[in-house]
């Protein structure tokens, strides 16, 4: 199929772009470079993250895929509040960039819990990424991470352009992008929200938006405590 084969190319990509990263680091140290060939190397430099971006996330949405992937969840002690912070130290630059207001509120109290951490991390990152992209330039968004009855909740609200009523539950599909005379310019693969449905259900959790347009959305990620919480009694074959 289309996306088997996109996850084995993407893998074959893999090598090349790690020596490609390398040779770029190593080239400051053959000597000093001008302005304009830092420039340069800068601008290659992007592309080639943008590249390995890419080529991760088609590898991710491959292993998550029900249909294609035969991925087993990486369940590991995780401090959920540290993974949200690192998610959100590394977004700070480009919602600078934006001058977009990225705040978070974390509530007290949150267990550790027994989950993937590599796949929760990049469910965050795919949601506050998103809020940074698709938010208007001064707009702001917002992290929130509460615990709601036997659940953890993740939500990123942001005061862009929203969602309309028919492209609401199209968007968790996979390759579903929806275009904006105001987004001409921003890329993406339409994998990010199909990879948050996916790990969230992986952990017998759900993923979900409410939007109203021109006023913005939230976005929803919520995982049972139950199962990912180390304190709790898990149920044994015994009882
Ligand atoms: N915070 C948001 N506000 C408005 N639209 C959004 C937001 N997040 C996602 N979308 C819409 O959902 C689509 C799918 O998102 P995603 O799966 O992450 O793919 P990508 O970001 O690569 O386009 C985006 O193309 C965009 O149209
Ligand atoms: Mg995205």
């Amino acid at each position: 199929s289309m996306s088997n084969f996109l996850s084995t190319v993407s893998h074959d990509m893999r090598s090349p772009l790690t020596f490609m990263k390398g040779y770029l680091d190593m080239l400051g140290m053959v000597g000093e470079l001008n302005e304009r060939q830092r420039d340069f190397t800068e601008k290659i430099a992007v592309g080639v993250v943008q590249m390995s971006e890419m080529v991760e996330k088609i590898l991710e949405a491959g292993k998550l895929d029900p249909l294609t992937g035969n991925y087993q969840l990486l369940r590991e002690p995780c401090d959920v509040v540290e993974v949200v912070q690192k998610v959100i130290s590394n977004l700070a630059e480009p919602a600078q960039k934006k001058s977009l207001e990225l705040t978070c509120t974390i509530a007290e109290g949150i267990p550790i819990l027994n989950v993937d951490r590599a796949m929760l991390s990049s469910a965050f990152t795919n949601l506050v990424e998103n809020a940074v992209k698709y938010t208007p330039e001064g707009g702001r968004v917002h992290v929130e991470v509460r615990l709601d009855g036997h659940e953890l909740v993740f939500q990123v609200t942001d005061n862009g352009y929203g969602i309309s009523v028919e492209d609401l539950d199209k968007l968790f599909k996979r390759n579903v992008r929806i275009h904006r005379k105001e987004w001409k310019r921003v890329k993406g693969s339409g994998l990010g929200l199909f990879i948050v449905k996916n790990v969230a259900q992986r952990h017998g959790g759900d993923a979900w938006v409410e939007s109203t347009e021109g006023k913005g959305s939230t976005f929803f990620l919520s995982i049972p405590l139950e199962g990912a919480n180390l304190m709790g009694a898990e149920p044994s074959a015994s009882s």
